[in-house]
C-alpha cells in the first residue's frame, strides 16, 4: 500500500502526470488467485493488454505467472522481457497470415477463433497443436464495448459448430490441446463464469477432444471502482469454480490445467495517475480544475463513461466542493469526472485517479502531441523501475523521425 504521502512525494520528484503502481499488490492478487481457487492445476496467465509496464511484468514474471498476448508484438515483446514460450498463449484477434506466421515461428501456444483459420491450418499445417476459442453464449460485462461472450460480437468459434470443428480436426491432423472462452471484462455475476465454464465444459469431452491438456476460462473478474461497489466474494466463487472443475475432470478421469486470465483483477487497482491542477475556473453553470493531464493519457471516462475515483491528495479535509475534473485537451469530452464532489481544489494540488493500473497508460496516445506520463512501480517500499516521460522535443523528433517525404 501506497501512502498519499509518498504519492506527493513521487509527484514532487518525477513531475505530473505520473502513473505510480504498487508492484507488491499485483502479485498480492496473483498469488490470492491461487488460495481463492483451490485447484492444484491452476495457471493464471495476466493480461499483458491491461498494463505492459515491464516493472510489473517482471515482478508477476518472477511470481511464476503466464501470459495471455493477443498481438504478435506482445509475444515478442513477453519473450524479450524473459517469460518462457510455454507460459504465453497467444489469442488472435482477426489475425493476417503475415501475424500467423510470426507467432508460429516464436512457437507459443495459439488460440485459434475462427473457423476460417482453422480450415487454413487444417490445409497448410497439418499435426500443428493449438487451443481453439469458442465464444461462451453468455453476455456479461461492465461495458457493452467489452462484453466479449453472446451473439452481437466477433470473438469465438460457435458451440453448435463444435462437428465441423471436429472434421478441420480430423482432416488436418491437429492437436487440440486447449479449449478457451471469454465473457467479457468486469464480469458483473458470478452465475455468468459458471454458465460460461459449464458450455465449454459441456464439449469438452473426450470424444470431442481427446488430446486436451487444459481449459482456459479467460478473465474478466471485476472489482470496485466506485467507493460503495461491493468487492466480490472471490473466496466463495473460487471455490464454486474449483468445485466444478474438480467435478468435470473427474467425471471423465483426466487431469487438466485451469487456466485464467485476469487483466483488470490483477493491476486495475494497483495504480494511480498524479496530475497536477493548474487552472481553477467557473463558468455559468460549473466549477472546473483543469489538470496537466488528459483522456488520452487515461481514457475510460471517455470512451465507456468509466467511473475512476479522484482523490485531491493536497487537500483531503477541505470543504466540499463540486467540480468537472477536465484535462488538457481541446475537446469538451475530455473529463476524468463530471459533477464529481470534491474536498476544494486549489490551483497546484495534486489529485489520483485511482483504480489507473488496468487500460490506463496501455490505452493511452500522445493526441495533441503531448506525451504520455512517466511511470514509476513500487515493491518493498521504494521505486523499482522507472519509465520516464518523454520530452515534447524529443516526441517529435521521434514522430519525424518515423516519417519521410516521397
Ligand atoms: N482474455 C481475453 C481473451 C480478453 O479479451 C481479455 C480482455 C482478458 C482476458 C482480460 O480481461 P480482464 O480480466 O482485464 O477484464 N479496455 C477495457 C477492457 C477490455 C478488455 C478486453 N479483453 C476497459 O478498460 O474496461
Amino acid at each position: 500500500m501506497i501512502s498519499d504521502e509518498s504519492l506527493l512525494e513521487f509527484a514532487k520528484e518525477y513531475g505530473t502526470p505520473l502513473y505510480v503502481y504498487d508492484g507488491d499488490l499485483v502479485v498480492e492478487r496473483y498469488r490470492d488467485l491461487f488460495k481463492f481457487i483451490p485447484y492444484d492445476r491452476l495457471k493464471i496467465h495476466y493480461a499483458l493488454k491491461a498494463n505492459y509496464n515491464p516493472g510489473l511484468l517482471t515482478l508477476l514474471r518472477d511470481a511464476g505467472a503466464g501470459l495471455d498476448t493477443v498481438s504478435p508484438g506482445e509475444v515478442v515483446y513477453a519473450l524479450k522481457l524473459g517469460f518462457p514460450r510455454e507460459r504465453i498463449i497467444y489469442t488472435a484477434n482477426n489475425m493476417t497470415d503475415a501475424e500467423f506466421e510470426q507467432v508460429l515461428a516464436m512457437d507459443v501456444v495459439m488460440n485459434i477463433g475462427s473457423l476460417s483459420r482453422l480450415r487454413k491450418i487444417a490445409k497448410q499445417h497439418p499435426g500443428m497443436k493449438l487451443c481453439l476459442r469458442f465464444n461462451p453464449d453468455v453476455c456479461d460485462g461492465d461495458n457493452e464495448k467489452t462484453m466479449t461472450g453472446g451473439d452481437l460480437t466477433k470473438f469465438g468459434i460457435l458451440l453448435e459448430s463444435v462437428e465441423e470443428v471436429k472434421a478441420l480436426v480430423k482432416e488436418g491432423n491437429l492437436r487440440v490441446i486447449g479449449l478457451h472462452e471469454h465473457t467479457g471484462s468486469g464480469l458483473q455475476h458470478a452465475e455468468s463464469v459458471y454458465q460460461s465454464m459449464d458450455n465449454l465444459m459441456a464439449i469438452a469431452t473426450p470424444e470431442n477432444f481427446p488430446n486436451l491438456e487444459f481449459l482456459d476460462f479467460g478473465g474478466g473478474f471485476k472489482v470496485p471502482y466506485k467507493p460503495e461497489e461491493r468487492r466480490v466474494d472471490y473466496v466463495a466463487m473460487g471455490a464454486e469454480i474449483a468445485r466444478r472443475f474438480t467435478a468435470f475432470t473427474e467425471r471423465y478421469g483426466r487431469r487438466l490445467d485451469m487456466l485464467f486470465e485476469p487483466g483488470k483483477y490483477m493491476v486495475a487497482e494497483a495504480g494511480h495517475l498524479l496530475t497536477e491542477v493548474n487552472t481553477i475556473k467557473c463558468n455559468r453553470t460549473r466549477v472546473i480544475a483543469g489538470c496537466d493531464s488528459g483522456f488520452p493519457q487515461l481514457i475510460r471516462p471517455v470512451l465507456y463513461g468509466a467511473y475512476h475515483q479522484i482523490r485531491n491528495l493536497s487537500n483531503p479535509a477541505g470543504k466540499p466542493v463540486v467540480y468537472d475534473v477536465c484535462g488538457n485537451i481541446c475537446e469538451t469530452g475530455d473529463r476524468f469526472a463530471e459533477q464529481r464532489e470534491l474536498p476544494e481544489i486549489r490551483e497546484y494540488d495534486i489529485l489520483a485517479v485511482g483504480n489507473a493500473g488496468a487500460y490506463c497508460y496501455s490505452m493511452g496516445g500522445v493526441y495533441n502531441l503531448r506525451p504520455m506520463p512517466g511511470e514509476i512501480v513500487v515493491s518493498g517500499g521504494k521505486v523499482v523501475s522507472e519509465r520516464r516521460k518523454l520530452t515534447t522535443e524529443e516526441l517529435a523528433v521521434q514522430i519525424l523521425g518515423e516519417c519521410s517525404a516521397k
